[in-house]
């Protein structure tokens, strides 16, 4: 099921899912916020690339930039003084990229009531050398159910992904190849 196997490079040793898993966690001020008086959805943005970011350097031992950033959902409103957590692991690898998982959590930052989920997001980061250009990663060996499930939900994204860049790419070929200007 996984593309891992096509893998071109040699072999790296894999790493366990919580070798890299990272919390990130923030409380929000008037700085953070909207016209409406709530938090920036792109403030949560940024957290969510920088936890996503660390997670991703940290699998794969060096430098990772964003690829991708998918399915960013916002469940419910952030508040300022809400201290929000953001948790991010790593769900799947290919050769050279990794699918990040990302939930976000918020609560008061002065009441001891459960943390509530506001968000989630995947994002695809690449590992690249010095040059810039794409390095392999180890293999991600998950541990628990929940990140075999997660693991298999980020092959079908990834599956989903590729389609849908091939098939944009020979739409806008066939449209050139028929003279069609946009
Ligand atoms: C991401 C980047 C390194 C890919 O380089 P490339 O020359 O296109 O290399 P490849 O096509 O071999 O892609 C490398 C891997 O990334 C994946 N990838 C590339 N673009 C992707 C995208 N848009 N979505 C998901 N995955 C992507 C490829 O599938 C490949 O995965 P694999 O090696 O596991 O099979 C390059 O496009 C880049 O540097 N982008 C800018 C990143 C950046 O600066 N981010 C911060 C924004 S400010």
């Amino acid at each position: 099921m996984t593309d891992q196997a096509n893998r071109p490079y040699p072999a790296i040793e894999g790493k366990l899912t919580s070798a890299s898993r990272t919390t990130l966690s923030h409380i929000m001020t008037g700085n953070d916020t909207n016209l409406l008086g709530t938090v920036h959805g792109g403030v949560i943005m940024k957290l969510v690339d920088d936890a996503a970011g660390a997670v991703a350097g940290r699998h794969s031992g060096g430098p990772a930039v964003t690829a991708s950033m998918d399915e960013m959902v916002f469940l419910e409103p952030v508040r300022v003084g809400d201290l929000v957590h953001v948790k991010a692991q790593v769900n799947w690898t290919g050769r050279s990229s990794m699918e990040v998982g990302v939930r976000v959590l918020a609560e008061r930052w002065n009441e001891s009531t459960p943390a509530q989920q506001v968000g989630s997001a995947y994002l695809v980061f690449a590992a690249v050398d010095g040059d810039g250009k794409p390095r392999p990663v180890p293999p991600v060996i998950p541990e628990t159910e929940r990140d075999r499930r997660r693991n298999q939900e980020a092959q079908i994204r990834r599956t989903h992904r590729l389609a849908r860049r091939r098939a944009i790419r020979e739409l806008r070929e066939q449209r050139a190849a028929e003279g069609i200007e946009d």
